[in-house]
């Protein structure tokens, strides 16, 4: 990809490149709990986005995308992002620069990745932290990551009108090799943790659907959990987020919240607990505990949290089956994308033809699968 870019690069606009790189991410778990400043389990994976930059001489910026094929000019005092299209993310890391104060020249980039679109993998963040990278290198503003994930974050927030956590982008500029890490999203702090998994892997399976309603169902269930919390905090006044309450505080806040509200809550109470035990079970190198504990993650996203869809319960129902998966769950926002499975290696094929065949009889669909290692982050390269 590297190469293709630079050669994209030279023929576009005759100039050599600088050039980062971006990765996806996945979620051991922990979902759904990085707005209510919860904890989560990432890691960055091996595909990414791929970023060549070069200053111009021009009174434009331009940009191409191996992906589209297409070319886009836009100026930097009057930049008119347009939802849904890919150069809007371009114009989303600009105005956060300029919002933050770094002044930006005319610059040419060139971009391309492999992670697929649309699979949960956050390919959004790979491509927003990469063009903030690639800004910060060619303009050596030299801007921590920290502050690039920020970035990352509030332009998709703006731009894309999702009013998303900071998890995708933080495993995309903080992730390492092997490593997942637990993050506390309160203060931005995280623990990497080796993810060593002897006989099993991670393996996603896509299902190819993506459920229109994702985004609004998402800003929905962000403020159902902020409505609880105004609730809640007539008896628990020191709370700030759903972080702040404990499983044994479950009675008391199913007898205090609406019957539409306490099961939100209740998922990321556990959720938050679950990230934990995973954690240490992890370290412990107890993958039954680890499986199981995905399971459940899935039953809460499921039944309490309610952003799964059928698709993807059927996979899930489908890996309970066999011994080859230890456990599984939907991952990311929901409503579609892929199932993480931990999935035994040797036997991972004979599983993914019967999974393969079972979902094309049930949805006249073919999922895809997608094998997971663990990279590093961000980089210069
Ligand atoms: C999306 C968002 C994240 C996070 C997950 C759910 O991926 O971008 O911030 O909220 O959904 O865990």
């Amino acid at each position: 990809m590297k190469s293709k870019i630079t050669q994209t690069f030279q023929r576009h606009f005759e100039a050599e490149p600088l050039m980062v790189f971006a990765p996806g991410r996945i979620n051991l778990i922990g979902e759904h709990t990085d707005y209510q400043e919860g904890f989560v389990f990432p890691a960055a994976v091996t595909q990414g986005i791929w970023v060549g930059i070069a200053k111009n001489k021009l009174t434009v910026c331009r940009a191409y995308s191996l992906d589209f094929e297409q070319e886009f000019c836009f100026e930097l005092n009057s930049m008119s992002p347009k939802k849904g299209h890919w150069a809007t993310y371009i114009m989303g890391i600009c105005t956060q620069f300029h919002q933050a104060g770094y002044p930006l020249e005319n610059f040419d980039l060139v971009l391309g990745g492999d992670i697929p679109v649309g699979g949960g993998l956050s390919s959004s963040a790979a491509l927003s932290v990469s063009l903030g990278l690639a800004l910060s290198e060619l303009f050596a503003f030299h801007i921590p990551k920290k502050n690039l994930a920020l970035y990352a974050q509030k332009s998709e927030q703006l731009f894309a009108g999702v009013n998303c956590g900071i998890m995708d982008p933080y495993a995309s500029a903080f992730g390492k090799q092997g490593q997942a890490m637990l993050l506390d999203c309160r203060n931005l702090d995280h623990r990497d943790v080796p993810v060593d998994l002897g006989d099993y892997g991670l393996l996603l399976i896509h299902s190819k659907v993506s459920h229109s309603l994702a985004s609004s169902a998402y800003n929905q269930r962000r403020e159902a959990c902020e409505e609880s919390v105004v609730i809640l905090k007539q008896a628990y006044p020191e709370i700030h987020t759903l972080r702040d309450l404990e499983v044994s505080d479950l009675p008391t806040i199913k007898r205090l919240l609406p019957e539409t509200l306490f099961p939100k809550a209740k998922h990321v109470v556990t959720e938050c607990a679950r990230v934990h035990q995973a954690a240490e079970a992890l370290q412990l190198g107890n993958l039954s505990e680890v499986g199981r504990l995905l399971q459940a993650s899935h039953q809460s996203l499921r039944d309490d949290f309610e952003v799964s869809c059928v698709e993807l319960d059927f996979l899930a129902k489908q890996t309970e089956k066999t011994k080859t998966v230890l456990g599984a769950r939907m991952m990311g926002g929901g409503f579609g994308g892929c199932l993480l499975t931990l999935v035994k290696q040797q036997e991972s094929q004979i599983f993914k033809d019967q999974i393969q065949a079972a979902y094309e009889k049930e949805f006249q669909l073919t999922p895809a699968f997608i094998e997971v290692a663990i990279g590093d982050g961000a980089r210069k390269i």
